[in-house]
């Protein structure tokens, strides 16, 4: 039985406007030294179109509301943050082709229709624990992602430059248009997808069991073909569905970009299809959550060891008064050995709330763990114990577990830990290339995408 809505908490009793976030506390934002500088970028975004339309952002919400429901899966994966240096063809082309190779192993091992969005097309801020960052006597503000400040340690690069918001922009334009000539053109549909050859892939073992996956799927087509339906006019075929997502930490890059709907006059984020609000700034009573509340995207929300129950309780009551399916989505990322203690409670009293959620895993950052030799990294075995604890807490509590968040990427990087590639400490070093934490390279991606099909056969 779903209890009445708690419509008169304080947080969501004022007037909500793309603005009102501004009279709120902010956690995790750069300190711009030149607000007049900053001022007339949120005046440049402003007048920018929105990169997504709200009939795409709608379709998503109906598509996780399958999911909420326990009859979809999302799948919602890429960088930890995005680069402008690395930004180039072939590194979106094999996140893509990752992506949907993941999407296939689960559609096949588990019956049950992906939702696919990326970590991408505006995934450049980051929260960071600490302020500063020191080397030797020299202090500087720390790395804040590429739509903030530089990388290197340097005076000059690490001051925060509001014209990166801009730049982000204009990537993230050009990277959503490349992903949807892939996803439309057919280059994504299952008749293509058996010829894609990913070389360090295709010679592993999950190259092997996706090209056998593969094979079965091609005599499926050719029997279907034989009975003289078309399958390149099938839609559902030929293309796939992809959406993007992003933490929404910089609000004045996401509500410069929100417009409204004059046919419905609901406010929708243009910037991304779905956003997230992190671990560290979702306080209720803060501006992140203040900004989207009022905005009709669909929402997620990192959940980790120290959310109460009061605190998700009063975030389904902001976020999502009308209980929708489909508006929000709690990315649980407890770590492997915490998530057995936290997440039962909470699932538990959002199941006799009767609120409807997507509960998602993400079992990366509750894994991040420090290597001898002073690499950021995460291990392959945690990272599947934690998903595995997750789908079991789900089915003991007669709950869905409904999606997966991760860290990947297309390219064949030494950043995680094991894996079929087994690789080890003193391999992190030959291919570290991420500007935040350890991403799944593209073997381990998909190795973790047969485990997921495995469990959710299981489960089902
Ligand atoms: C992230 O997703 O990159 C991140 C910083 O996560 P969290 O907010 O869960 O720490
Ligand atoms: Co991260």
């Amino acid at each position: 039985m779903a209890t009445s809505q708690n419509t008169s908490d304080p947080a969501s009793s004022t007037l909500w406007t793309p603005e009102s976030w501004r009279a709120r506390p902010i956690k995790q934002q750069p300190n711009y030294p030149d607000a007049e500088a900053l001022g007339a970028v949120e005046h440049t975004l402003h007048g920018l179109p929105p990169l997504v339309s709200f009939e795409e952002v709608r379709q998503l919400k109906r598509e996780l509301s399958h999911a909420a429901m326990g009859n979809a899966f999302l799948l919602q994966g890429g960088d930890c943050a995005e680069s402008f240096a690395e930004f180039n063809e072939t590194n979106v082309r094999h996140f893509f082709r990752v992506l949907i190779q993941m999407t296939i192993a689960l559609m096949y091992g588990a019956g049950s229709p992906v939702v696919k969005v990326g970590r991408i097309a505006g995934q450049f801020a980051k929260p960071r624990s600490e302020a500063t960052e020191k080397r030797g006597d020299e202090e500087l503000p720390s790395y804040r992602g590429d739509m903030v400040n530089g990388m290197e340690f340097d005076p000059v690069k690490r001051v925060p430059d509001p014209t990166r918001l801009v730049d982000a922009y204009y990537q993230s334009a050009a990277t959503l248009n490349f992903l949807r000539s892939l996803a439309r053109s057919g280059y994504a549909g299952l008749p293509r997808v058996s010829k894609w050859n990913m070389d360090f892939v295709s010679g592993s073992p999950q190259g092997r069991h996706f090209n056998q996956i593969v094979e079965r799927i091609n005599d499926c087509l050719d029997f279907i073909g034989a009975t003289g339906l078309n399958l390149d006019s099938m839609e559902e075929l030929s293309e796939a569905r992809f959406y993007t997502s992003h933490e929404s930490l910089l609000l004045n890059y996401d509500a410069c970009l929100t417009r409204r709907d004059p046919e419905t006059g609901e406010h929708f984020v243009g910037s991304a299809h779905m956003l997230w609000i992190g671990d560290r700034t979702r306080s209720p009573d803060d501006a992140h959550v203040e900004f989207l509340r009022g905005v009709a995207n669909p929402i997620g929300c990192k959940v980790g060891p120290s959310m109460t129950p009061e605190d998700l309780i009063r975030l389904c009551d902001i976020l999502n008064p009308g209980n929708e399916p489909g508006r929000l989505t709690f990315i649980a990322r407890m770590g492997a050995t915490k998530v057995e203690q936290y997440l039962p409670p909470l699932v538990r009293l959002l199941k006799e709330e009767g609120r409807h959620v997507v509960w998602s895993c993400d079992p990366m950052h509750g894994n991040t763990i420090k290597s001898p030799n002073g690499y950021k990294t995460r291990k392959f075995t945690d990272i599947l114990t934690e998903v595995r604890k997750f789908f079991a807490i789900h089915e003991a509590e007669g709950t869905h577990g409904s999606g997966v968040h991760f860290e990947m990427t297309g390219q064949d990087v030494t950043e995680c830990l094991g894996g079929a590639q087994a690789i080890s400490e003193l391999d992190l070093s030959n291919r570290y290339h991420t500007h935040c934490d350890p991403r799944l390279n593209a073997s381990q991606s998909l190795e973790l995408a047969f485990l997921i099909a495995e469990l959710m056969k299981k489960h089902a």
